[in-house]
């Protein structure tokens, strides 16, 4: 099957018509820091009538996604090589977006590092202006200081809910099989786009 990759060091970060990308007009679910694509996978494959693009920073990670992608000869998958923020600020349309799911993004625990965590300002910009109108997001976390910085910055700009997923919820990714299987809380966060712009 064709490579799902689109590499923006060969293209330009150009803006996607997304409609021409998948060749159908199915809503577009993104995931930022894929990993070994877990959650991108079982997605495609329960909900053949979404597509889903993963952005993963890690070329080692990228290209494990792209071989289980390919062998499972999934179409409606397109991944990413590249820093999630450039990508949805440069590659992403404005209101193109129906979901987008952030799991266990690294906490950068350290102060002076603490920048570069994805949960951010600008990021959260990008995120709004990406999702359609209604359009839902998830970031989930085992990291209670992260989660306790991050998820007020999410409330000041959307409708949210605080959760904690329960023993009936089923691991979405790699990191939180292997949390939950330690027994270490989790922290989940849901938030959403007004239907309604409140400008
Ligand atoms: C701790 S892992 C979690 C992987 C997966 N989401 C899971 O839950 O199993 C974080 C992932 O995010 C990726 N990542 C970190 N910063 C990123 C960024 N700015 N843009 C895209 N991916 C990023 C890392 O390469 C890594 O694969």
């Amino acid at each position: 099957m064709n490579d799902p990759s689109i590499n923006p060091r060969e293209t330009g970060f150009v803006r996607l018509d997304l409609q021409q990308l998948f060749g159908n007009g199915h809503p577009v679910i993104l995931e930022i820091g894929s990993g070994k694509g877990r959650f991108l996978i079982s997605t495609a494959i329960e909900r053949p009538d979404v597509n889903l693009i993963g952005i993963e920073k890690s070329l080692h990670y990228h290209r494990v996604i792209r071989e289980r992608v390919m062998k499972r000869n999934l179409t409606n998958i397109r991944l990413i090589n590249h820093d999630a923020y450039l990508v949805m600020k440069e590659m992403i349309p404005a209101e193109s977006i129906a979901e987008v799911h952030i799991y266990f993004p690294d906490p950068w625990p350290r102060k002076r590092e603490q920048k570069r965590r994805i949960i951010r300002p600008e990021v959260l910009s990008e995120i709004e202006r990406v999702l359609v109108r209604d359009g839902s997001a998830i970031y989930v976390t085992d990291h209670q200081e992260y989660f306790e910085a991050a998820a007020p910055l999410i409330e000041q700009r959307f409708p949210s809910e605080r959760r904690i997923p329960g023993p009936g919820d089923a691991p979405r990714t790699n990191y939180e099989a292997k949390y939950r299987e330690e027994g270490r809380p989790i922290y989940e966060i849901r938030f959403r786009k007004p239907l309604q712009s409140t400008e």
